[in-house]
């Protein structure tokens, strides 16, 4: 998971995380809204931690090396095996580091670490039209449109449109063991 080029690192988010990763999501109010929600509670992270229980979605806390400062998060969420091999991420800056390049450094090294560690084929990233930002961040990335989905995601309060962007593993690429041989 690491790579000496890149000023940052990705970190497995743990419950030792929650007063830093809720007070930046506090602090980042404005930036995410009305794109995502995060956990801002103590008692909204415990609940949040949940869902990273089984491997089937697992998070992470982008942090500049230099300073440990969280810039980011990053979660590969609904990893599916099978014949699919694949997951979507979500992803988020926190405002004090944002728009200074951490999180496509932050993005490059997930994408590194599920192709290269977990051995999915495709990641996907679903956007709202309307989310400039992280349109920019996706196509900077490599990830290729690939349609319009009409109420694809419940966010904040209503089923809303989302742009399929996805990328898949790059050759050449060791498949999990999961993988049917033919
Ligand atoms: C989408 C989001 C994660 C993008 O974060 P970001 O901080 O803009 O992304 P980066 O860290 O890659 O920064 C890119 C910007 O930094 C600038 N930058 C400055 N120094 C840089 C460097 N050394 N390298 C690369 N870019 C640099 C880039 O020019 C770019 O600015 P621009 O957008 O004005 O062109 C952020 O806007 C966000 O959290 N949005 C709300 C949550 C959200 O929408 N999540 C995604 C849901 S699909």
């Amino acid at each position: 998971m690491s790579d000496m080029a890149s000023r940052v690192e990705l970190c497995p988010l743990t419950l030792a995380d929650q007063d830093e990763f809720c007070s930046l999501v506090r602090a980042s109010a404005e930036l995410h809204s009305p794109w995502m929600q995060l956990p801002g509670t103590a008692e909204e992270f415990r609940g949040w931690m949940g869902r990273f229980g089984d491997g089937t979605n697992r998070g992470y806390v982008i942090r500049v090396r230099e300073t440990g400062v969280a810039a980011g998060m990053v979660n590969i969420n609904s990893i599916i095996r099978g014949r699919y091999q694949g997951a979507s991420i979500g992803y988020a800056a926190f405002a004090p580091s944002a728009g200074r390049g951490y999180m496509a450094e932050g993005l490059t090294a997930v994408l590194r670490h599920a192709f290269d560690d977990l051995r999915l084929h495709r990641v996907e990233a679903n956007v709202q039209p309307g989310n400039k930002a992280s349109l920019a961040l996706v196509q900077r990335l490599g990830f290729r449109y690939e349609g319009l989905s009409p109420d694809y995601l419940f966010i904040d309060g209503g089923w809303r449109d989302h742009e399929r962007w996805a990328i898949t593993a790059p050759a050449p690429w060791t498949p999990d063991p999961s993988l049917p041989e033919v």
